[in-house]
């Protein structure tokens, strides 16, 4: 995640002279100087910078402060990726940095994700409007209050999981009624595809554009007909709630 951040960053103007990016093993170091063309430093080094993206795993979070947070300057710009943790365990961690805390999602590898984000105590409009800046070419960027960022971890954090899972099955059916496999996948990505840029698009709700696809006595009201009986709309809901329900957990952990 912190490399699709790096590649969006860059893609957004950043200049790669001034980009300092690190990483522990050194074939991972060679691979993203290589990738990006931005120096490859020691974790302290490129924390020394004014604005500092964390990509760690939230549990390697004490590790790298204990590593770099006396590297971080004073009002600097931190923004965190580390999904569950509050602005303000990162403020305690990095005493002194100005937190912007954001839930990202893996679309932002191809400029299609949506980004939340919400602002830690020291931080205002200038750290926000900094970070919208500097994440707009990971896709769509949405301030939120830093109590919505655990719903907001259940739809777009782990939705993409959901969706592929949705995909999955798409394609499971179609082998069914008799497609090739590659065949199958190939419809179902550009189903899901498809439906997601008509829905942004028109900014219709996707109850109408369902309707709209739905003809009497048809195909998919058939098919509809077969998701209501067996619950789709139910799973998501509580697998939604379940994902942000974890996040919240995790936050308080
Ligand atoms: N994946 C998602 O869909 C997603 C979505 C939303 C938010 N997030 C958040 O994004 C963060 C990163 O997730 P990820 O899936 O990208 O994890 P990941 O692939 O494990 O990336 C973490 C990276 O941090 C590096 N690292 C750890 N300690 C370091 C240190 N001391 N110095 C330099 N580099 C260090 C790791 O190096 P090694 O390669 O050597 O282990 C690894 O490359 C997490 O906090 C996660 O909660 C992820």
């Amino acid at each position: 995640m912190g490399e699709a951040v790096l590649a969006a960053v860059l893609a957004g103007g950043q200049p790669a002279g001034r980009t300092l990016a690190t990483a522990r093993r050194p074939e991972r170091a060679a691979e993203l100087a290589e990738r990006h063309g931005v120096r490859v430093v020691t974790a302290p080094e490129a924390a020394a910078a004014d604005v500092v993206v964390l990509g760690v795993k939230p549990q390697q979070l004490d590790a790298v402060a204990a590593e770099v947070a006396g590297a971080v300057r004073e009002g600097a710009l931190l923004v965190s990726l580390l999904a569950g943790v509050t602005t303000a365990r990162l403020e305690r961690a990095f005493p002194g940095a100005k937190v912007v805390r954001t839930v990202v999602n893996t679309p932002a590898l191809v400029g299609a994700g949506v980004t939340v984000l919400a602002a830690g105590s020291g931080a205002g409009e200038a750290e926000l409007a900094r970070t919208e800046e500097l994440l707009a070419a990971t896709g769509t960027v949405l301030r939120l209050a830093e109590g919505q960022l655990d719903a907001a971890t259940g739809v777009s954090g782990s939705g993409p999981a959901f969706v592929f899972a949705v995909a999955d099955a798409l394609a499971e059916g179609g082998v069914g009624a008799g497609l090739p496999r590659a065949v199958a996948l190939q419809l179902a990505a550009a189903t899901v595809l498809g439906a997601g840029r008509l829905m942004v698009e028109t900014g219709e709700h996707p109850a109408l554009l369902r309707e709209q696809v739905t003809s009497p006595a048809g195909t998919t009201a058939a098919g509809l007909r077969e998701l209501d009986a067996q619950g789709l709309r139910a799973a998501l809901v509580a697998a939604v709630m379940a994902a942000a329900a974890r996040s919240k957990e995790l936050s308080g952990s």
